[in-house]
């Protein structure tokens, strides 16, 4: 019998992949390319749909070239992507009606607040798991319908579609032929109920977004239609946003189980089980990956805005690195930090603090600070950070988390891995392989395909180090109290 491969697309915020996968989880092949950023303006960020789509499509042709496998023998794609990313496209021309509004954004401020003066916090929160915040698609969403001439009127004619980029995707993979998303993105754009699994008419009704804009929403492992390539049909089986997809990719489809992805930003996940558990410390409640004939999962999320973003910033703005993999290197050659802190609220600061105005800010600076500090205070900002979002994680869910599973960039950093093991007291679980997220769709799409069962998932997933805390507890202590510190100095609300 022939082997089989597995497709990935890994749609993020700065870069577009696709990664082959045979039968053993190996990564067969591998292509990137970056994604131009577009800054409008302070605090607006725009992706160009018609980019990410060409992207794809160039990664997908490359990978599979360069697998040299018979796309025949290819039994599925997963798609997997950054979330909240709003695109609104017309129906019968297919194009785009306005750049995509990344995650990222915040010209939607104003729109949040109307929503609070409306007194819908608590509805949100209770009914979406979600905190109002321009972070969600519901309200970019009405910015395109409000600003981009005769939007709203197209779309009360049913002449336009929304979509998060998976169903973007879909919809230009499909040839237009599905208008569909999964439980994990929907639970993402504020307009979607996470209890009753259906679009929340009420929140629709507030923000004037009539529901025929709206995708079909499926189960992350099900079938999204078929994509064509070189005259064979390759049928995608699995989309998940790409932090449920690495949580799912990490074995997390159970109970209690945290992983953290170190990408641009930090997102934390702690699956909660079958039980909605709303949050009191400032976390959200998100949907994970659904299977046919099981029942839903929520979690626990906590989303750090600058994780590898921070480092980025170092790189290309600083210009104190050239590249991310400089900074262990660096963080190892100078001793522990005595009070030097960075608080990288570049987008605000986001969970469990949910401030959008704070900015970023460097604590505890002296005449012999010099950059090698200020790059080992910002790596460990992604570890303090991390800390802040556990603590509260811990509360929420009353629940001690003695694991973390980490993956993403940054987590290839093993000073970080360390520092974060001995600031959270629990061990550190790297896997071998660090592409997670994509591995995460890619294990939706061959469950589908009957390449994989769900069972066989924690064989293929090996770890590489399981970092354990080595800190004493006063030293811990005291690091973080002058975080804490810092946090506070920082916030503005
Ligand atoms: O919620 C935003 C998140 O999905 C973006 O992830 O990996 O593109 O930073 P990433």
């Amino acid at each position: 019998m022939s082997k089989k491969y597995v497709i990935a697309f890994d749609q993020g915020t700065t870069s577009t992949r696709t990664i082959v996968f045979d039968e053993q989880g190996n990564i067969v092949a591998i292509s990137q390319k970056e994604l131009t950023q577009h800054y409008p303006q302070p605090g607006w960020v725009e992706h160009n749909p018609l980019d990410i789509y060409n992207d794809q499509l160039e990664t997908f042709n490359k990978a599979v070239l360069e697998s040299g496998i018979n796309p025949k023998n290819i039994a599925s794609i997963g798609i997997t992507n950054q979330r909240e990313t709003t695109v609104v496209w017309d129906k019968e021309t297919g194009k785009p009606i306005h750049n995509a509004i990344v995650w990222l954004d915040k010209r939607t401020t104003d729109i949040c607040k109307d929503l609070k003066k409306q007194k819908l916090s608590n509805y949100i929160k209770k009914n979406t798991g979600l905190v109002i915040d321009s972070y969600f698609s519901g309200t970019k969403l009405k910015w395109i319908l409000d600003h981009v001439e005769g939007a709203q009127e197209k779309a009360e004619q049913g002449k336009l579609a929304f979509g998060t980029i998976d169903s973007w995707l879909i919809y230009k993979f499909t040839k237009g032929q599905k208008h569909v998303t999964d439980h994990t993105n929907a639970s993402r754009t504020m307009i979607y109920n996470i209890k009753t699994l259906s679009w929340d008419n009420k929140l629709l009704k507030s923000l004037n977004i009539p529901s025929s804009l709206l995708p079909t929403v499926q189960n992350s492992s099900s079938n999204f239609g078929n994509i064509e390539f070189n005259g064979v049909q390759i049928p995608i089986y699995g989309v998940a946003g790409d932090q449920q997809a690495s949580l799912f990719g990490q074995g997390g489809f159970e109970k209690g189980i945290a992983k953290s992805t170190f990408g641009t930003g930090c997102f934390i996940l702690l699956n909660t089980g079958k039980k909605q558990v709303k949050s009191k410390k400032g976390l959200l409640t998100t949907l994970t990956c659904s299977l046919d004939n099981e029942p839903i999962n929520y979690a626990l999320e906590g989303s750090i805005f600058a994780g590898g973003a921070s480092i980025q910033w170092l790189r290309d703005r600083m210009q104190i690195i050239t590249s991310a993999s400089e900074t262990e290197a660096i963080c190892n050659s100078i001793p522990p930090l005595k009070n030097i802190y960075v608080v990288p609220a570049f987008a605000g600061l986001g969970a469990p603090h949910w401030d959008h105005k704070a900015k970023g800010s460097v604590y505890g600076m002296t005449l012999d600070t010099g950059k090698e500090e200020l790059v080992k205070a910002t790596v460990e900002a992604l570890a303090y950070q991390t800390k802040d979002v556990i603590g509260a994680m811990e509360k929420d869910s009353k629940s001690y988390i003695s694991t973390l599973k980490v993956d993403g960039g940054a987590s290839a950093n093993n000073y970080l891995m360390q520092f974060q093991s001995d600031l959270l007291n629990v061990n550190v679980d790297r896997p071998k392989m660090i592409e997670v997220t994509a591995f995460g769709a890619a294990l939706l799409a061959g469950i589908k395909a009957k390449v994989w069962s769900k069972t066989e998932i924690s064989s293929i997933r090996e770890s590489d180090i399981i970092f354990s805390p080595k800190m004493d507890d006063k030293t811990r202590k005291q690091k973080y109290k002058g975080w804490k510190k810092a946090i506070k100095r920082t916030k503005r609300n």
